[in-house]
């Protein structure tokens, strides 16, 4: 056995999987075999996260099934909404996402069935309940009265008629669906590896999908969305935007937004999210962020070649659509629960327990000194 270490599992497989692909060579993504510009296109996000689901798109009846079965499930307990309501108001909402999924694990009565059917069922309770706690603590810090949530709205609709009590036009819930789709799932990314390798212990989902959201909340991951904005509220506008990247590149920091572990020539998802971020700014009469955008990504693909990914887009078009910065990755959250779940399953469906090696670089083999002779 080689004892060369690779670094972040540098290049290593790990496992199989049927859930997504991602092909850096031809800049393409597809989830369960369909190419996600597609997905982003011609479908809702309902859709796609059945698919993520479930291994294939529905068909109406399914569809409508799937649907109710989520707006049945999006009301929280008492219990959990006075939590959320009495969360220290300076919690980070990632935290606070955390803590959600945990306490919907201790009220759920089948936590500990790891069952397919069982781990289904928890799975949709998760992600139809986690955003309605998300939308009540988003409320609920600035001292405004949680709104419940409602029936006959779609995912996206729902989500923004908890945050602020109204629902947009079509073209604002399309791009929240279309970033959605471009966010339910990428393979084997670290906080779908921390799900998969809490899962390989045969712990439950509940489990697993808190620790991949404590994951997802590092700004190498995530929480770059948040940087984003940012970095893109400290250039300020765009006259700024060119010294500012060039000083900050200058100085060897490090950009959030761009590059990615797998990606090199571009992540593919961000033409897509890039088309619905500039729709977003035309319909929000946006002077400054796509300008700013523009700028900086033209400047790190001359001096650096460096592109960006899809946190970069998603940043300042969840800011144009309202949301409060620290909002954004959980917003993240709401959308890989989704592919989080169906690694999860993937995981116990043909399991074994993960458990690399290291190499020991530590103190040689010593003798213990009694206390009272140290
Ligand atoms: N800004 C500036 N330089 C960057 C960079 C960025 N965003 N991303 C990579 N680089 C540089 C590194 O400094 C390094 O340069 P060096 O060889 O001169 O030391 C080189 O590119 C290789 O980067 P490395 O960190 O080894 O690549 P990685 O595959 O380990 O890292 C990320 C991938 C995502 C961790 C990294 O690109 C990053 O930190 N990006 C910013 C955070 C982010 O947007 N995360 C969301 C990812 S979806």
């Amino acid at each position: 056995m080689s004892d060369e270490i690779k670094k972040g599992l540098l290049g290593i497989i790990v496992d199989e999987t049927t859930v997504s692909q991602v092909m850096p060579d031809i800049n393409s993504l597809t989830y369960r075999g369909y190419a996600v510009q597609d997905l982003c296109e011609k479908c809702s996000f309902e859709e796609v996260a059945y698919l993520v689901l479930n291994k294939e798109l529905p068909n109406k009846k399914k569809l409508n099934n799937f649907k109710k079965q989520l707006e049945e499930n999006r009301n929280i307990t008492k219990n959990l909404r006075e939590i959320v309501r009495h969360m220290p108001k300076k919690s980070h909402p990632m935290d606070v996402a955390r803590t959600v999924v945990s306490v919907l694990g201790l009220e759920d009565k089948k936590t500990n069935d790891n069952s397919p059917k069982a781990n289904m069922e928890k799975s949709i309770r998760i992600f139809a309940k986690t955003p309605t706690a998300i939308a009540a603590f988003f409320r609920a810090r600035k001292g405004q009265k949680i709104i419940p949530p409602k029936k006959k709205l779609s995912f996206s609709e729902n989500f923004f008629h908890m945050c602020f009590g109204k629902v947009p036009n079509k073209e604002i819930i399309k791009a929240f669906d279309v970033s959605l789709i471009l966010y339910a799932e990428h393979s084997f990314n670290v906080s779908t590896f921390t799900a998969r390798t809490i899962t390989s212990s045969l712990s439950d989902i509940h489990g697993a999908i808190t620790g991949a959201i404590a994951s997802l909340k590092g700004p190498l991951h995530g929480g770059a969305n948040e940087e984003v904005m940012n970095m893109m509220n400290k250039i300020k506008k765009p006259d700024n935007a060119l010294n500012w990247i060039n000083n900050a590149l200058d100085k060897k920091e490090v950009i959030m937004g761009f590059g990615h572990r797998v990606y090199k020539k571009g992540d593919s998802r961000v033409p897509t999210m890039k088309k619905y971020f500039k729709k977003v700014a035309k319909v929000k009469g946006d002077k400054k962020f796509h300008k700013i955008y523009d700028v900086v990504e033209s400047v790190m693909i001359k001096r650096k070649n460096i592109h960006p990914n899809v946190d970069y887009p998603t940043g300042p078009t969840y800011h144009l659509m309202g949301f409060d910065t620290d909002f954004f990755t959980p917003i993240f959250v709401m959308a890989r629960i989704t592919g989080w779940s169906a690694h999860i399953m993937e995981q116990h469906s043909s399991n074994k327990l993960i458990r690399p090696l290291s190499k020991y670089s530590g103190e040689e083999y010593r003798q213990v000194v009694p206390l009272n002779q140290r």
